[in-house]
């Protein structure tokens, strides 16, 4: 895993637009697996500005979300569809077509798990995922106690996630937060080729330690990604504070970075 520390929230955003970037433009065909929540918003803002100044194109690039709230129409305004189309698709060049969310209103949410990670392997897999992380440690709504080998499925949110959740949207209203969910799994997230997981901020600082520092165990999901050999962390201070070898993490990413 690449540590890389920021000065803050912004300078992490734009780095990590800058790999994503790269990417597209590499390969402008490419596939997104992409994540919600108040972590990646400046980052998205950032690949809006990109296309704006025409420096990439999303034209042909596919998408598929980590999760979705079940029960939520994709219309409703705290849903994970509506999320991505108004933080970023509508501010991109993508065609709509070509992006994929969880539905939450699924008559059968096995079959849309299955039919989901189907459409994804069809697409030839993940090219690189974006993350947020849980303040206990989840990747996408993958809680504590779920398998590191899970797949996309109905997964049950913990309270201090429904907390946590109604304090940055819902109006802050806890009992408005579904309480389930559809969601990739945690072995579905660590097919991606590439894992580019953002973290800002105190409240993230303990669950960081966790995901880098603890052993890789189920109590926190995003640890899982100690067995991945292309995964990023871009960071605040904040959320790396708590690191023993932060300094380390820094030095070397930058190097790595450089090239
Ligand atoms: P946040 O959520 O970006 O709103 O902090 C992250 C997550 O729960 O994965």
């Amino acid at each position: 895993m690449e540590i890389v520390v920021c000065k803050d929230k912004a300078e992490a955003s734009r780095k990590a637009a800058d790999m994503i970037a790269a990417l597209v433009k590499r390969n402008p065909k490419c596939v997104l697996g992409l994540a919600t929540g108040s972590t990646p918003v400046l980052m998205y803002g950032e690949l809006a500005k990109d296309v704006k100044a025409k420096k990439i194109s999303f034209r042909q690039v596919k998408t598929w979300n980590l999760d979705e709230y079940y029960g939520l129409a994709p219309t409703h305004d705290q849903s994970y569809r509506y999320f991505m189309n108004e933080n970023l698709f509508k501010k991109i060049d993508i065609q709509i077509k070509n992006t994929h969310v969880l539905n939450g209103l699924a008559k059968d949410p096995v079959k849309e798990c299955k039919a989901y990670e189907a459409a994804i392997k069809r697409a030839g897999g993940i090219d690189l995922q974006v993350l947020g992380i849980g303040s206990d440690g989840h990747i996408a709504f993958n809680e504590p106690g779920t398998s590191l080998k899970s797949r996309t499925s109905v997964v049950y949110l913990t309270p201090s996630t429904i907390k946590d959740n109604a304090r940055l949207f819902f109006h802050g209203k806890l009992d408005e937060v579904p309480t389930r969910a559809l969601s990739m799994g945690v072995g579905t997230i660590c097919e991606a080729k590439r894992v580019v997981l953002l973290a800002f901020g105190k409240g993230k600082a303990d669950a960081v330690k966790g995901m880098v520092e603890g052993g890789m165990s189920q109590f926190c999901t995003a640890s899982a990604l100690q067995a991945h050999n292309d995964a990023w962390v871009f960071c605040d201070e904040d959320a790396a504070s708590k690191l023993k070898l932060k300094d380390y993490y820094a030095w070397r990413s930058a190097t790595v970075l450089k090239g």
